[in-house]
């Protein structure tokens, strides 16, 4: 299941001594002078006439290759002031590079800008990244590429930093990409029973991590009404999937509810075929969750963390959930559900409801749940919202941190009303389309009994429909690094 990494070797030493079949300098917008002085006369003169002949400047996206019997040079454009995501991105297109060029010896030079700790972690994270492929329904097997990366620099980490990091990123890495195949793979495959098996295997060995998967049965016993009430619609078995770390000494707790609808047609509320190709990504919160309490139990993070994951797909079936038709939660709470497509929200009810109950320091839901936050933010950004600012705040800083961002909507009283129903408590939609991403997240707040929370929209940056340079076409893993990011400070802090 783990994907094979590339050795990475974080050296100190002065640019000029860089070797290998492949050298990436990264310049950054206006540096270009300083970093042809740093590589040394070996290089200088060719790569600043070649780099001035194409226009470069040092924006990000730019490159400029030259070559010298059998050795490269790459320069890659960084911009002005270049964020922890660009980090990332630069170490994916090192990695492109080195795929391209069939390189097996890379030696990248960040330049100063580059080699504190979180720009570091972002290089490499990138560059194992980009080398993730999703072959498993290959029939012919492709060759891997896997080259070695040695970071020269003169202003690194300590030795001993270094080692702790690389070991970190690794393990990081390795719930990024859990969480892609699990996206990646097709909604025949990755059903609800699936996402249990593989967080009953991924907690197998691993101290203080205990998982339980509830069945169909077990959920109606204990009240999860709104999961039971999608799962209707089809003959795949759901399953509500609780994960728990539980180090000892923690002096916090973190609730993580993630939406893992592992095909959302829309049920009744069908959607049009375009639409539903790649709704078998509408699990990847449940899979960043599972991914990350994972990750969190084997970093050794000093902070408690339980996962909720309610598992269905969302189909038309004959005993399908029809509009009308109304869901008692556990908390007493009841909703008419106008329109069955809007079936996330339905299932984060029960998670937070039962998270609730446990009374957290904070609860961090993460969910495909509208299109509307795709529209708004693009593929690059996550929307965020929620009840408790502080926590907003510590997430929209731990994204900076982790190169995956966050951007924060408001959640107005006065929208409220579009969710007044009049037979049940709420109803499951806004009055009309506008505010989608602000509205869903009001009918989720109903659920959270003033326990601080934080709701994450990723139905943008979940899924790659084309390629980006840290990360090929399909599921992104959006969220493990960040929710990593945000718990390694809470447990440090206590
Ligand atoms: N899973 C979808 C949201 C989605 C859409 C994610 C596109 C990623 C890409 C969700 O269940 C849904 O269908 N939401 C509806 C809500 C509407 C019915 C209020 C939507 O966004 O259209
Ligand atoms: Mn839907
Ligand atoms: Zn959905």
């Amino acid at each position: 299941m783990e994907m094979r990494l590339a050795t990475v070797r974080v050296r100190g030493g002065q640019p000029g001594a860089a070797t290998g079949d492949l050298i990436v300098a990264v310049v950054i917008e206006g540096g270009l002078a300083g970093t042809l002085r740093a590589l040394g006369k070996r290089w200088s003169a060719r790569a600043g006439r070649r780099a001035r002949a194409l226009g470069f400047h040092g924006r990000e996206g730019e490159r400029v290759l030259v070559g010298s019997d059998g050795e490269q040079l790459v320069l890659f454009g960084a911009g002005k002031d270049p964020a922890v995501a660009t980090w990332s991105r630069l170490g994916g297109r090192t990695r492109r590079e080195a795929t391209e060029q069939g390189a097996r010896r890379v030696t990248a030079l960040p330049g100063p800008g580059g080699e504190g700790s979180s720009s570091l972690r972002a290089f490499v994270e990138g560059f194992h990244l980009a080398g993730y492929r999703f072959v498993e329904l290959k029939g012919k097997s492709e060759p891997v590429h896997l080259p070695a990366l040695t970071v020269l620099g003169e202003s690194l980490p300590s030795v001993d930093e270094t080692k702790t990091l690389l070991a970190e990123i690794e393990t990081v890495v390795q719930a990024v990409c859990a969480a892609r195949s699990l996206v990646n793979r097709p909604a025949s495959v990755a059903t609800p029973t699936h996402l249990a098996d593989w967080a009953r295997s991924a907690g197998k060995g691993i101290r203080g991590l205990t998982v339980d998967v509830l069945d169909a049965r077990r959920m109606k016993r204990d009240g999860l009404a709104g999961t039971l009430a999608v799962a209707q619609g089809t003959a795949e078995p759901p399953r509500f999937i609780v994960m728990r770390y539980a180090p000892r000494g923690a002096r916090k707790r973190v609730a993580l509810v993630g939406k893992a609808i592992t095909f959302d047609s829309g049920g009744l509320s069908l959607k049009p075929p375009k639409s539903m190709e790649t709704m078998k990504y509408d699990m990847a919160g449940g899979a960043a969750v599972l991914a990350t309490v994972a990750a969190a139990a084997r970093l050794g993070l000093g902070v408690a963390v339980t996962g909720y994951v309610p598992a269905t797909e969302n189909l038309p079936g004959p005993a399908a959930q029809k509009p009308g038709d109304v869901i008692r939660y556990l908390n007493g709470t009841t909703v008419e559900v106008l329109n069955t497509d809007a079936e996330g929200r339905l299932v984060l009810a029960d998670g937070l409801v039962l998270a609730s109950r446990d009374k957290p320091d904070a609860i961090i839901d993460l969910a495909t749940l509208t299109g509307a936050a795709r529209i708004a933010l693009g593929v690059r950004y996550a929307a965020i919202l929620g009840s408790h600012q502080e926590t907003i705040d510590a997430l929209v800083a731990a994204g900076t941190r982790a190169g995956e961002s966050l951007w924060q909507l408001p959640m107005p009283a006065e929208y409220r009303d579009s969710l007044r129903s009049t037979v049940a408590d709420v109803r499951n939609i806004g009055m009309g389309p506008e505010g989608g991403t602000i509205t869903a997240a009001i009918f989720l707040e109903h659920f959270v009994n003033g326990v601080p929370w934080a709701h994450l929209d990723i139905a943008g940056p979940a899924f790659a429909e084309q390629d980006w340079p840290d990360c090929p076409r399909g599921g992104s893993g959006f969220g493990v690094r960040l929710l990593l990011s945000y718990l390694r400070e809470l447990g440090a802090e206590s």
